[in-house]
């Protein structure tokens, strides 16, 4: 490895090979190790940039052993930086900027999926940290997951959070029913299926992980299904460019005010990307979006014709995976990527399930924990 300095000592140049690695001086600065800027026990930044000096101008940059020492012009503070800590952090690489990139860990699907629906047992999980492990990172990797092996009393699906994080109340309650008596006496009726969908977005932020847990399921039909919001996107995406564009471009507005006290807005993209076009989150609920008026009038033809599109896509079997759960069983659903839906059904039985929310980033706090464990 070569260490240097640019030319203007604002830049600190790592070779390897014909291979330059470039860091600039305030970003160093900034993120020093030592004791006096991170604090050693919990990792947190001591410092503001006002105690970063405006010129961070390197004097001189050297090897030590197994470290670089970085001298600041300004002050003459010295920093020890680990090669392979910077390497880790480097950012002067060649990126992919195609929109609508899958966000880093997860892989699309299809209704492929159905072969190997990704799954645990609920005491197995309770015991085996690599039994979690595993259940979290296809939580991560694909968005939804089922769980087995639940106590079949009410309530039992908090037992599914306790895994992970915390249960999200909203004017909703701790849980809600999903509780539905067919009636035997009149074959006719159907209860009614549901498009695919992703719950409250509404909200904001959106709740973003939704369990859905079964006590009771002996009416005919009633199969839930599950779509990948991200693969139905990035479909949308190869087909209509520009149409998928324009739904990541503007806003929808989403609302609820079907109980009293509740007037619930929110203003956000169907399909939403990071500023550097990684894939988000989709928003998808015909049931509650509210008038568009964030579209501009001479995009609202084209705007249309991506969301019915994009409709299309989410309604195509061949992006759904169908199961049907029997009490003790339950799926996990990322809410802001995974939609989900209910078959109709009929007959005599009763269909009984109890929902409720969770946050997404204690799951993956979870996850990333336990992946920090050594085996
Ligand atoms: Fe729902």
């Amino acid at each position: 490895m070569q260490i240097a300095l640019s030319a203007d000592r604002q830049e600190l140049h790592l070779s390897h090979g014909n291979q330059v690695v470039r860091f600039h001086g305030v970003w160093l600065r900034d993120n020093a190790q030592d004791a006096a800027t991170r604090d050693p026990r919990n990792g947190q930044r001591l410092i503001t940039l006002a105690d970063v000096p405006a010129d961070c101008s390197m004097s001189s940059a050297r090897q030590d052993g197994d470290t670089i020492k970085v001298t600041f012009a300004a002050d003459g503070k010295v920093v020890s930086f680990c090669p392979d800590w910077l390497r880790a952090h480097a950012y002067d690489v060649s990126r992919d900027t195609t929109p609508g990139r899958l966000p880093e860990g997860t892989q699309a699907w299809d209704s492929a999926l159905s072969d190997h629906m990704p799954s645990g047992d609920l005491t197995a999980m309770q015991g085996d940290k690599a039994a979690l492990l595993r259940w979290l990172n296809a939580m991560r990797r694909y968005g939804f997951a089922k769980v087995t092996g639940l106590p079949t009393h009410e309530g039992n699906l908090f037992d599914i959070v306790d895994l992970f994080g915390y249960v999200r109340e909203t004017n909703y309650g701790r849980l809600f029913e999903v509780r539905t008596e067919v009636n035997p006496v009149n074959l006719a009726y159907t209860g009614l299926g549901l498009q695919a969908h992703t719950d409250n977005p509404y909200r904001d932020p959106q709740p973003t992980v939704q369990v859905l847990a079964c006590l009771e399921n002996s009416a005919q039909g009633g199969e839930n299904m599950v779509v990948d919001g991200f693969a139905a996107a990035q479909r949308l995406r190869d087909e209509n460019p520009y149409g998928f564009n324009l739904l990541t471009a503007h806003t929808a507005r989403f609302s609820y005010t079907g109980s009293d006290g509740v007037a619930l807005h929110s203003r956000r993209p169907m399909i939403e990307l990071s500023p550097d076009g990684v894939l988000q989150a989709v928003r998808f609920n015909a049931r509650s979006a509210a008038p568009l008026v964030d579209v501009p009038f001479d995009d609202m033809p084209a705007y249309y014709a991506a969301y019915r599109r994009l409709s299309t896509i989410i309604d195509d079997p061949a992006m759904e995976v169908q199961f049907k759960l029997t009490p003790g069983e339950a799926f996990v659903v990322d809410n802001t990527r995974v939609l989900h839906a209910r078959k109709g059904y009929s007959g005599a039985g009763t269909r009984w399930l109890q929902g409720c929310y969770a946050d997404r980033d204690g799951l993956l706090s979870t996850l990333a924990a336990l992946e920090g464990t050594p085996a």
